[in-house]
């Protein structure tokens, strides 16, 4: 059986409002780019969509992961809209798009992306997840309880083929090499890594039985690549459902605590993650607080079906309210840390300016 690739790219080209919206017509100009590649060929269908400022390419194809001409299309269409975007004088036109040629693949190039090459089921839900205003480290907590947390995926305690459980990926981002954790019987190791959030990142998850692959997360680490800020990394993951993994409501049900992440204002504080509705993901209030959108598919013969608009349900209402308490709470504290992130993650600092002026005031202590 012919294996179909899905792949969600996406990147902040330049946006309305500042850091806010992507423009309809940068929508447009995508869905024409990709209408085309689907007409050649190149891919068998896809979703243009948008979480806040990131513009995302959800796209099916049998070219596998990685591959340059799927990549390149990505690259062209990203193209495409940040020539909306500087024709419209859109804000930070081109923001991720970090080199001026492309070579062959998209890796170090700006963009982020998630890919899953699998043989289809006969049934398969896909739920793909966007996130605006935080980083691929948000991913870590409602993942680890979709596959390893029984309190939250009743599967793997009642389900003979979740049982078993699963194999956890997790890539060190500062050494740049990675790690495979197996639950349940390291667990405890697992935590201890994963819950530094801003170092270890969860990015991919295996049932242990098969190997079958059941989860990716975007890793693409923006600021790193460039050696500055460039914007922030906002992440996607893509996790297949049902059927031996958990079912859509357990990995929707971790989404219902707004944990807090890194982000939201100048990306150097902590924030709660609100669920919301696509047509909702647009950050305001310090710029945030920040959001993720859940987009279920069905996938067959390497098309699209769908997509349900997850989290655009009054079940998540009191999630919702409980992060906007949380913003509340969290802001009063101004500058100081916990709500502003420690100096090693925040994206914006005049820390080293302010040490520098203070100098020739030094007194021994
Ligand atoms: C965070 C983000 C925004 C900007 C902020 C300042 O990820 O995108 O909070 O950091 O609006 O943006 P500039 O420096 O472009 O004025
Ligand atoms: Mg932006
Ligand atoms: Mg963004």
């Amino acid at each position: 059986m012919t294996k179909t690739t899905l792949s969600v790219i996406k990147a902040d080209v330049g946006s309305l409002a500042g850091h806010h919206v992507v423009h309809p017509e940068q929508i447009r100009v995508s869905e024409e780019s990709l209408s085309a590649a689907k007409l050649s060929g190149l891919i068998n269908d896809f979703r243009v969509t948008n979480c806040g400022d990131d513009l995302e390419l959800i796209m099916t194809h049998r070219k596998g992961e990685d591959n340059s001409e799927i990549h390149g299309l990505a690259w062209n269409t990203f193209h495409k809209a940040a020539a909306v975007a500087n024709e419209l004088g859109l804000y930070a036109a081109g923001q991720d798009l970090l080199s001026d040629a492309y070579s062959g693949n998209l890796k170090g190039m700006g963009p982020g992306y998630a890919e899953i090459e699998f043989e289809e089921r006969k049934g398969e839900p896909v739920i793909v997840f966007m996130a605006d205003k935080t980083e691929p480290g948000a991913f870590n907590l409602p993942i680890y309880r979709m596959f390893a947390d029984p309190f939250s995926s009743a599967g793997l305690v009642v389900d003979p083929n979740m049982h078993g459980g699963f194999k956890f990926q997790v890539l060190d981002v500062i050494e740049g090499h990675s790690y495979e954790l197996n639950t349940p019987e390291e667990t405890y190791d697992l935590l201890a890594l994963i819950g530094t959030t801003g170092r270890y990142i969860l990015k991919s998850i295996r049932r242990k039985s098969d190997n079958l692959i059941a989860a990716k997360v975007s890793i693409t680490k923006l600021s790193l690549i460039a050696g500055r800020y460039v914007g922030k990394d906002d992440p996607v993951a893509i996790v297949r459902a049902q059927h031996g993994l958990p079912a859509v409501g357990e990995v929707l049900e971790p989404f219902a605590f707004p944990h807090l992440v890194a982000g939201w204002m100048r990306g150097s504080h902590y924030g709660p993650l609100m669920p919301v509705a696509q047509k909702n993901a647009k950050c305001t209030r310090f710029d945030g607080p920040p959001r993720v959108v859940g987009f279920g598919f069905q996938i067959k013969d390497s098309k699209l079906t769908g997509p349900a608009d997850l989290f655009d349900d009054p079940a998540f209402d009191r999630t919702r309210e409980t992060a906007c308490r949380v913003a509340d709470y969290m802001r009063r504290h101004g500058p100081f840390m916990p709500e502003r992130l420690g100096p090693e993650e925040m994206e914006y600092t005049t820390l080293p300016q302010v040490l520098e002026k203070l100098k020739s005031r030094l007194s021994k202590e």
